[in-house]
């Protein structure tokens, strides 16, 4: 049986939840207010409403095209990686693990019900609360998506800071607002200056050069210094997937943690396939979820690569008009499944 946090926390809605995402980003550090915006876009409360109710995972990542590990019960201590505040996860889940023994028939308006659980862990880890919020509503969320007993037997395990994320709060956000010296005589260039894309995933963080006016996806396929196959079977080129560079296929979706004012304005095109896709990009011109085919740098960026994608915009929220998708992912990946088993007859 649901205790009773968990059916508290299931009577509401989405566009709820994200009305709440939106209170507790305005007041967290502004290390985390992009990164639990955009977390809650990676880990949508509808899309896993649904996915439960098709068990069948074939069949689902057939008809809605998924590529990746969209299931966040495999990922419940890793998905928020992140996150400045994931390194308190420990103690955030165990905090809402108590929560979850003692909660009974209050009826604390959900943002107020995450904030005072976040209150209580700030004074325990002796930090501003600020740095807690975001992680605390990613907690609630990530047992109210899976479930108790599964939030519970997540072993609560952490990744280590690395790199920019060791230092303070306030330099991070500093860092990232930083771009590339243009050298002695930058002053002369115009077009051609070189930035940085910092970039972070479920298995690590780094960063590739970009021209002034490139989109993400063109420069990401430049850099050719791991294999990044190995690492994601998504990402043919760079460390980014993508698979028809045209905003057709959702492939290359990307999280904005810094730097999305430096990115060129959502096209109609991007706009009308992300609803299509099912990813909720805010309506702003200059959002924090991009498709990394179509966004266009001017300075440097931070991004979070997301560990699926896939086109469930009609079937999950039915919002969409009507559309033929334009078959580029299907064609792409036929062709290249035909070019496989050609090679490999010839072999
Ligand atoms: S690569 Fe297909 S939408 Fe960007």
């Amino acid at each position: 049986m649901a205790s009773a946090l968990e059916t508290y926390l299931n009577q509401f809605s989405e566009s709820e939840w994200l009305e709440t995402v939106n209170a507790i980003s305005r007041e967290s550090h502004p290390v985390d207010a992009n990164a639990v915006q955009i977390w809650f876009r990676f880990f949508p409360l509808e899309f896993r409403r649904f996915t439960e109710k098709h068990p069948d995972e074939s069949e689902l990542r057939r008809s809605l095209g998924l590529l990746g590990d969209f299931d966040l019960a495999d990922q419940i201590d890793s998905s928020h990686t992140f996150l400045y505040g994931h390194r308190f996860w420990k103690v955030v889940k165990a905090a809402i693990e108590a929560e979850a023994e003692v909660f009974a028939d209050q009826k604390p308006s959900l943002t107020d019900e995450i904030k005072q659980v976040a209150a209580n862990i700030a004074e325990k880890l002796k930090v501003d609360v600020s740095l807690i919020l975001g992680i605390t509503a990613v907690g609630f969320m990530s047992l109210n998506q899976v479930g108790l007993d599964k939030f519970k037997a997540a072993a609560g395990e952490i990744e280590k800071p690395t790199g920019l994320m060791t230092k303070s709060p306030d330099r991070i956000v500093a860092e990232r607002q930083k771009d590339d010296s243009q050298g002695l005589l930058g002053f002369l260039r115009t077009v051609d200056k070189k930035y940085s894309v910092n970039w972070v995933d479920k298995d690590g963080d780094g960063k590739f050069g970009i021209i002034s006016e490139e989109e993400i996806a063109s420069a990401s396929a430049r850099d050719q210094s791991q294999n990044w196959r190995a690492r994601d079977e998504r990402a043919w080129e760079g460390v980014v997937p993508v698979e028809c560079r045209s905003a057709s296929c959702g492939t290359c979706w990307v999280g904005v943690l810094a730097g999305e004012k430096k990115l060129s304005e959502v096209g109609w095109r991007e706009r009308r396939m992300m609803k299509v896709f099912g990813y909720n990009q805010p309506e702003n011109e200059k959002p924090n979820l991009r498709l990394a085919c179509q966004a266009k740098a001017y300075g440097n960026v931070s991004i979070v690569i997301p560990p699926w994608n896939g086109v469930f915009g009609k079937t999950v929220y039915g919002n969409v008009e009507e559309l033929d998708l334009e078959p580029v992912t299907t064609s792409a990946k036929k062709l290249r499944e035909t070019i496989a088993s050609v090679t490999s007859e010839d072999e």
